[in-house]
């Protein structure tokens, strides 16, 4: 496996490649990689025949105050999960290489950025989208994959390759477990043992309401927000939004339909923050 620090030389490679007819797939991540990230590595690679990893902590998309500088970082082990997954390169760029000294432009992909993580976290999506963008310019694949587990996110991308041509096709990857229903994440590893055992209250929360929908029609939307604020208080967590929201636009339903997706986010513990979210009807 290829590790490539510069733009212009992944660029030549994935330009090569490209002649060569061969299709690319693109899997970003910020490293500290899990099982989740490899599944999406996995989707890749039966889809294409060559797969890159994009591995870049992206400080624009992170405010002052968050765990930018802490943010975990295991780089030996991620190299070793990397190939291990047959990828053929690995982007790892610095920050320079991404953002040098002279660097002043941002895409915004405005309304579905503000609501839901966009409030906790303003400016977030817009550093995402930037970042994205960016990689696909510097890797030009022919598809890219995102997890489910950051569902907004997901959104976020679909709606900037449709406003932007990007002639790259989004594949959604669901989300990775760990056995008691917690969705994996590099920041799990911020959890002490009692903050483990509250984190589960998210997927609880989930499988509550989605009990409530196989027996019950026409659920109001608030019944499902008020149980996930029952279930969140009683584990000791602090929720900071639950929504139930269309799986395409992010637009609220008052009705759950086959198309309502419940996603939350809770601070857990000291302060590590989570999210998760299903589809309601299973
Ligand atoms: P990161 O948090 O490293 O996640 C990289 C990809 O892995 C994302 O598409 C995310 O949704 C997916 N992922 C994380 N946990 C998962 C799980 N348990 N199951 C399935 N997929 C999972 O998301 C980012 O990085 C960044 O915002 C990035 C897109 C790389 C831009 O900087």
């Amino acid at each position: 496996m290829k590790i490539i620090q510069s733009a212009k030389s992944i660029n030549a490679l994935s330009v090569k490649w490209r002649m060569a007819g061969k299709v690319i797939s693109l899997v970003p991540t910020m490293g500290c990689l899990h099982e989740g990230h490899l599944s999406l590595m996995r989707k890749a690679r039966a889809v294409s025949d060559k797969v890159i990893v994009s591995l870049f902590v992206n400080p624009m998309q992170f405010s002052q105050g968050e765990d930018f500088d802490s943010y975990p970082d295991q780089f030996e082990k991620d190299c070793e999960l990397i190939k291990n997954e047959g990828v053929d390169a690995l982007f790892r760029p610095t920050s320079e290489e991404m953002y040098n000294n002279t660097f002043q432009t941002g895409i915004s992909v405005e309304s579905l950025s503000k609501g839901m993580c966009g409030k906790d976290r303003p400016g977030h999506f817009d550093g995402v989208a930037t970042v994205v963008a960016k990689l696909f310019n510097i890797t030009c694949p022919d598809s890219a994959v995102f997890g489910d587990k950051d569902f907004q996110q997901l959104v976020i991308i679909r709606q900037l390759v449709k406003d932007l041509n990007y002639n790259i096709e989004i594949i959604g990857a669901p989300i990775v477990r760990e056995e008691d229903g917690l969705a994996m994440s590099s920041r799990n590893l911020y959890l002490d043992p009692d903050g483990r055992k509250c984190a589960i209250c998210l997927y609880q929360a989930i499988q509550a309401s989605q009990k409530i929908i196989r027996t019950m029609d026409k659920v109001p939307a608030a019944k499902i927000i008020e149980l996930t604020k029952e279930i969140v208080a009683r584990a000791g967590a602090e929720l900071e939004y639950a929504v139930v929201v269309n799986v395409s636009t992010l637009m609220s339903d008052e009705i759950v339909n086959k198309n309502s997706v419940l996603a939350l986010a809770v601070k857990v513990g000291q302060s590590v923050r989570l999210i998760d979210n299903s589809k309601l009807m299973v």
